[in-house]
C-alpha cells in the first residue's frame, strides 16, 4: 500500500516541533529558575537595605550623642563616615528605583485604597521606561477626560437642561475623580513627588461630585446649576493648560535624566519651567476665587427660603475646603521653587 504523502509530512513536522519543544522546555526551565533566583535577589536586597539604612541611623544618633566629647581624629573621621553615608543614601535611592517597593510611604488611606481595590498585589514598576510610560498615560487620560468633560458641561450650559444630563455629567466626574485617586496612588507608590494635597483633593471632589449628584432638582439647584457648569467649563480649560505644562516638564526631565542627551540643559529646563509656570497660575488662581465664589453663592443660598437640602452647606463647605488647600498649595509651591532656585540642581523642579 502506497504511503499517504501528507500523512508522513505531518509526521516528519510532529517531529521537528518536538525538537523545538524541548529546546523551549529547557528555556522556560531556565526563566522560571531565574524568575525564582531574582525574587529571591531582589528580596535580599530589600532587606538588605533596609538593614543599611537603620544602622546608618543607629551610628548617625551614636555620634551625636558623643558629639561633645569626640577628639579631633576621631571627628575627621566621623565627617568622613558621614560623607560617605550621604553618598550611599543616593545610592540606595537609585537602588529602591529597581526594586519592588514597601507601601509604607503611601498615607494610610491610599495603601487601604490600593488594598481594597486591588487586594494585596504589588504595583511597584521597577523599569524607569515603565514608569514614565504609566506618567505618559495617566497625563493623557486626564486629558482625553478633561475634553469629555469640557463637552458635557459645554452642552448643559447651553443646549440641553435636563436634571438627568447633569446627573450623568456628576456621575462622569465622580468616577475620573475616583480612577485618577487610583492612578496617582499608583504613581505615589513608583516615586512620584505629587502632593499629598493634590491626592487629598481628588477625594474631596470624589464626595463633591457624589453630593452635587444626589441634590435633588428644585428652585435652590435651578439657581446653582448655571454657575457650576460655568466653572466646570473653565476648570476644563485651565486643566488643558495644566497637561500641557506638566507633560512638557515630563518631557523634559526625562530628557534631562537620559546620559549624553545634550539637547536640554538644567538652566534650559528652568526657563521653559518658569514661563509655563507664569503663563499658567493667573488662570489657577482665577480658578481657585471661582471656587470661593462658588462656596459664597452656595453659602447665601443656604440661607435661600426655598433651601431645604443639606446638599447645599455641604457642598459650600467643600468649595471652602478646596479653595483653601487649592490656593495655598499652589503658593507653597510657588514659593518652593523660588527657593529652590539652583542652576545646578535638575531635580529642582523637584523641589
Ligand atoms: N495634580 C496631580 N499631580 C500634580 C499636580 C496636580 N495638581 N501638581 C503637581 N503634580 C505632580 C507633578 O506632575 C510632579 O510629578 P512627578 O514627580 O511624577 O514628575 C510632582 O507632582 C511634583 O510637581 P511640582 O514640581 O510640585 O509641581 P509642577 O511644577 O509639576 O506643577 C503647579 C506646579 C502649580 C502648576 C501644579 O501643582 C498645579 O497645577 N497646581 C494647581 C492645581 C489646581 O489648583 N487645580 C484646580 C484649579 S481651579
Amino acid at each position: 500500500m502506497m504511503s499517504n504523502r501528507q500523512v508522513t509530512d505531518c509526521i516528519d513536522e510532529w517531529k521537528s516541533l518536538e525538537k523545538e519543544y524541548s529546546v523551549l522546555d529547557a528555556d522556560f526551565e531556565k526563566y522560571r529558575q531565574q524568575l525564582d533566583d531574582l525574587y529571591v535577589l531582589q528580596e535580599r536586597c530589600v532587606k538588605m537595605i533596609n538593614h543599611q539604612k537603620k544602622r546608618y541611623q543607629h551610628l548617625l544618633d551614636t555620634f551625636k550623642e558623643n558629639s561633645g566629647i569626640i577628639n579631633g581624629e576621631e571627628k575627621k573621621a566621623v565627617n568622613e563616615i558621614e560623607a560617605q553615608m550621604n553618598k550611599r543614601q543616593n545610592n540606595f535611592k537609585q537602588m529602591e528605583d529597581n526594586l519592588p517597593r514597601d507601601s509604607g510611604a503611601l498615607f494610610f488611606f491610599d495603601r487601604k485604597l490600593l488594598t481594597a481595590i486591588l487586594g494585596p498585589m504589588s504595583v511597584s514598576l521597577l523599569k524607569k521606561q515603565d514608569r514614565f510610560k504609566y506618567k505618559d498615560e495617566y497625563e493623557k487620560f486626564k486629558f482625553i477626560c478633561t475634553i469629555i468633560m469640557f463637552v458635557f458641561s459645554f452642552t448643559n450650559l447651553f443646549l440641553v437642561e435636563f436634571r438627568f444630563s447633569d446627573a450623568l455629567y456628576h456621575f462622569v466626574l465622580l468616577w475620573y475623580y475616583c480612577t485618577v485617586t487610583l492612578r496617582e496612588t499608583i504613581l505615589r507608590h513608583n516615586g512620584s513627588r505629587i502632593k499629598g494635597w493634590w491626592v487629598f483633593h481628588h477625594y474631596i471632589s470624589c464626595v463633591l461630585s457624589g453630593v452635587l449628584l444626589i441634590w435633588p432638582d428644585g428652585p435652590v439647584y435651578q439657581l446653582f446649576r448655571n454657575q457650576f457648569m460655568t466653572f466646570s467649563l473653565y476648570l476644563s480649560l485651565v486643566q488643558v493648560l495644566q497637561y500641557y505644562y506638566q507633560r512638557g516638564c515630563l518631557y523634559r526631565l526625562r530628557a534631562l535624566g537620559e546620559k549624553g542627551n545634550m539637547d536640554i540643559t538644567v538652566e534650559g529646563f528652568q526657563t521653559w519651567m518658569w514661563r509655563g509656570l507664569t503663563f499658567l497660575l493667573p488662570f489657577l488662581f482665577f480658578g481657585h476665587f471661582f471656587q470661593l465664589y462658588n462656596a459664597y453663592t452656595l453659602y447665601t443660598l443656604s440661607y435661600h427660603d426655598d433651601c431645604v437640602e443639606w446638599q447645599v452647606p455641604a457642598s459650600a463647605l467643600i468649595f471652602l475646603a478646596l479653595f483653601f488647600g487649592n490656593f495655598s498649595t499652589t503658593v507653597l509651591v510657588v514659593l518652593q521653587k523660588v527657593r529652590n532656585l539652583n542652576p545646578k540642581k535638575p531635580a529642582d523642579k523637584t523641589n
